[in-house]
């Protein structure tokens, strides 16, 4: 018995030596932890259930009948964040560089089979160069298997793809399919082929980070999510995370015991607004002052700053919150900021989270680069997503909705359940200036003569009152009550239910 038990524990120690000694050391040396310590912080002390430790590739092309790693590059279980059951798999990078082969993606799909059976996310450690090289098809047969898993997971667990070394190939198409991406500043990097092919096949030569860095993955490409500056932050930013996310699109939203009243004031936003229409201010105070104890988890911070969206809670349950950001090309909405708003209102339909958007937009950018660009299909692609939309719906107008960029933005028309207004909101076509020169071209010689046309339509509509006369605004609020209100709100459609008419699926303008 006793040896059996100790072949048991020299078979462990072997799987957790992973590709040895000198590799983790290297490991170390980039800044970069092993994928075993990684899954030790990121899930609850103690809570990780390793599967498959002893699993190794078949392949015998090129030597590797002779190169062996138990676990074969990658490790997979299961533990919890914060009590709650989450499955995952950490890439082992000291092993053939994290590669799939066909071994390893059966492990993977494994945990993927499990998570999306028993309803609980699935977060994904990646460090590796894609598909295993000397298993050809075997290993692109791997991923195409993780890729329709990923698929089928869609929209009912969450999926979240953690980038923590260089990724390549399929280690960067799987996250693609998940539902976000997140890395780690400085050492991790995501292409489809690294600057070596790039060089081969293009002449182009670039380094890694300026190819796929966090720097350009979170401003340029928008692929990634946010970036954090180490391992050590970036699984710990994960746990926060995850407290906001229900374990499938069946589990209800998360509650977690708050200790911030559901009626706080919060008088100073009474004067948030400047008296001047044209001066910025920061939607993020207004976010931070209206969510439980001013826990915000931004979502795309770096890109399209334009546009606000992330996380927060009410009460003790999450919400998606998206909001335009005037300190940022005065808050307008262009391609960019409606593509990021919409996939963030999809994920939220998806997992049932109640959306609160608050609203200060001159409009869309006008322009060739946007035009050029797409923009009305981007645009487009927001005013889809808010109105298929079947979560609670909560929207407040803190001062400019103009054009249809009202009718974006989370609107009444397009089903919004309660649409607030701050009496500093100017609901109209457009600002009274432009208004003013379009409706009296004619007077344009005269300063005096349109400027008191400028005046006139700032009086009339300027202002929230003409919506509410329709019923557009259910009700004008004074601003320092807005955490109240929406609290309210968010109690009284605690059971709203809508269905959208039966179809296969819709037709996004993707
Ligand atoms: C087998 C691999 C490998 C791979 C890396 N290694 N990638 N082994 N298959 N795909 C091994 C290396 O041989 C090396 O082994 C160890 O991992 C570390 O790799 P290095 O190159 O030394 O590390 P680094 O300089 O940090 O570069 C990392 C890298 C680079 C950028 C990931 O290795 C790379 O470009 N790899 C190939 C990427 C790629 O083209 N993959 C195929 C994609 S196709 P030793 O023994 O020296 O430690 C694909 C299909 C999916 O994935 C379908 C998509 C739709």
């Amino acid at each position: 018995m006793k040896e059996v038990l100790e072949e048991l524990e020299i078979r462990r120690e072997k799987a957790r030596a992973g590709g040895g000694a000198r590799r983790i050391e290297t490991q170390h040396k980039r800044g970069k932890l092993t994928a075993r310590e990684r899954l030790e912080l990121l899930l609850d002390g103690g809570s990780f259930e390793e599967f498959d430790m002893y699993v190794e590739h078949r392949c015998t092309e090129f030597g590797m009948e002779g190169a062996k790693v138990p676990g074969d590059g990658v490790v997979t279980g299961w533990g919890t964040i914060n009590g709650r059951v989450v499955y995952v798999f950490a890439k082992d990078f000291t092993v053939f560089g994290g590669s799939l082969s066909e071994a390893h993606a059966n492990k993977m799909t494994k945990v993927q089979d499990m998570a999306l059976r028993n309803r609980a996310p699935v977060i994904g450690l990646f460090d590796a160069g894609g598909a295993r090289i000397q298993e050809g098809v075997a290993a692109l047969g791997g991923y195409g298997e993780v890729f329709l898993r990923n698929v089928m997971a869609s929209g009912v667990i969450p999926q979240i793809s953690v980038i923590m070394g260089p990724c390549a190939g399929g280690d960067v198409y799987s996250p693609a399919m998940t539902d976000f991406i997140f890395m780690v500043k400085d050492t991790s990097y995501m292409f489809v082929t690294g600057p070596d092919v790039v060089k081969t096949v293009t002449k182009e030569e670039v380094t890694a980070e300026e190819l796929g860095g966090a720097v350009v993955h979170t401003t340029k490409s928008s692929i990634a999510d946010g970036a954090y500056d180490n391992d050590v932050e970036t699984l710990l930013q994960m746990r926060r995370l995850m407290d906001f996310l229900p374990e499938s699109n069946l589990s209800g939203v998360p509650e977690l015991p708050t200790r911030d009243p559901w009626d706080r004031l919060e008088p100073s936003l009474d004067t948030l607004i400047p008296d001047n229409p044209n001066t910025p201010y920061d939607i993020k105070e207004l976010i931070q002052k209206v969510v439980d104890e001013g826990d915000f988890f931004e979502i795309q911070e770096s890109y399209a700053r334009n546009m606000v969206v992330g996380f927060g809670r009410m009460e003790g349950r999450s919400v998606g919150v998206v909001a335009n950001q005037p300190m940022f090309l005065a808050g307008v909405l262009d391609s960019d900021a409606s593509r990021k708003a919409a996939r963030f209102v999809r994920f939220c339909d998806c997992f049932s989270i109640p959306l609160v958007t608050f609203v200060d937009v001159p409009g869309f950018l006008p322009g060739t680069d946007q035009e050029y660009g797409g923009l009305i299909k981007h645009g487009a692609k927001l005013l889809f997503a808010f109105t298929e939309a079947t979560v609670p719906k909560i929207t407040v107008i803190t001062r400019k909705a103009y054009g249809g960029a009202y009718d974006v933005m989370s609107s009444k028309h397009i089903r919004a359940d309660l649409n607030y207004a701050w009496p500093t909101a100017e609901i109209a076509v457009m600002g009274a200036k432009g208004a003013a020169e379009i409706l009296y071209r004619s007077e344009l010689d005269d300063p005096e003569k349109i400027q008191a046309r400028i005046d006139e339509y700032q009086k009339r509509f300027a202002n929230p009152f003409v919506a509410a006369e329709r019923g557009y605004i259910d009700e004008v609020i004074m601003p320092q009550g807005t955490r109240m209100r929406v609290c309210r709100a968010l109690q009284m459609l605690r059971n709203k239910h809508v269905e959208n008419p039966w179809k296969k699926h819709d037709n996004i303008p993707l």
